[in-house]
């Protein structure tokens, strides 16, 4: 059962249980980009995202990658391991896009094999500067070791994710995960979601995630729509 709210993000809004190890993860229908600055409500978001991400964290769990899911409670509220989240957002990127290509003289398109993972420092405030090892240690936000694993999960994830997605007919140029710490253990927690990755249809390389919002590229119901139906088509029968 829910009891106080314990924080409230751009998306997700964490509840305390009566059980003290776990958690209740609310999946909302707010919709943000670039640091908040731009803000949508989307009818069904919460849904959609919610059962992507559970439908996704089984799949990894059922290949050996431990998660902070535990079960749907309803259609948007998710019981999951508490855990410390570690203030770093991994990011994984196999085709270049988004801000690489801004900043960087890389033409959106360009594969990266092998993947290129980036490290970038989860704060609002100081708007998620890119981190290297010595300033996350400096920081305090990770061990060495822990960064060491936090790079080892994410790869493996990315090669679990990749033909999974594939499969589906969705391309995953790059994904964000966030991870915590529990019993001296990293799991993945978090989600994994429209909002958090970017797909694009393997046969039009069309957008179907958060881009879509971010940039005006069209019906951004239709294309979390669309990577539900492929991805949880049970919940559409
Ligand atoms: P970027 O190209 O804007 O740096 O985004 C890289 C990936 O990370 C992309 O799949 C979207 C995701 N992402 C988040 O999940 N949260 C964020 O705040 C940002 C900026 C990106
Ligand atoms: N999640 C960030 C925000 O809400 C940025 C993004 O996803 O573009 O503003």
């Amino acid at each position: 059962m829910k009891r106080e709210q314990l924080y409230s993000g751009k998306a997700k809004t964490i509840y305390a249980t009566d059980n003290p190890d776990t958690f209740i993860s609310e999946f909302r229908n707010s919709l943000t980009a670039f640091n908040g600055e731009k803000k949508a409500e989307m009818e069904g978001k919460g849904y959609y995202n919610a059962q992507i991400s559970k439908k996704i964290f089984e799949m990894l769990e059922a290949s050996g990658i431990k998660t902070h899911f535990i079960s749907m409670l309803s259609d948007i509220d998710m019981l999951v391991k508490k855990v410390e989240i570690i203030k770093i957002e991994v990011i994984v990127r196999n085709i270049a896009a988004g801000s690489i290509t801004k900043r960087y003289p890389m033409k959106e398109g360009t594969i990266f094999e092998p993947p290129v993972l980036v490290f970038d420092f989860k704060s609002d405030e100081y708007g998620d500067p890119m981190l290297n090892d010595d300033i996350a240690v400096a920081l305090g936000v990770a061990t060495r070791e822990e960064l060491a694993t936090l790079r080892k999960l994410a790869l493996s994830i990315n090669e679990l994710l990749v033909p999974y997605l594939d499969e589906k007919g969705i391309l995953l140029p790059d994904f964000k995960l966030e991870f915590g710490r529990r019993e001296g253990e990293i799991i993945l927690a978090d989600e994994i979601s429209c909002d958090t990755c970017r797909f694009w249809d393997k046969k039009t390389g069309q957008s179907m995630d958060k881009d879509v919002f971010r940039f005006d590229k069209g019906d951004i119901s239709k294309a979390y729509e669309d990577v539900a139906r492929r991805i949880v088509p049970e919940i559409f029968e």
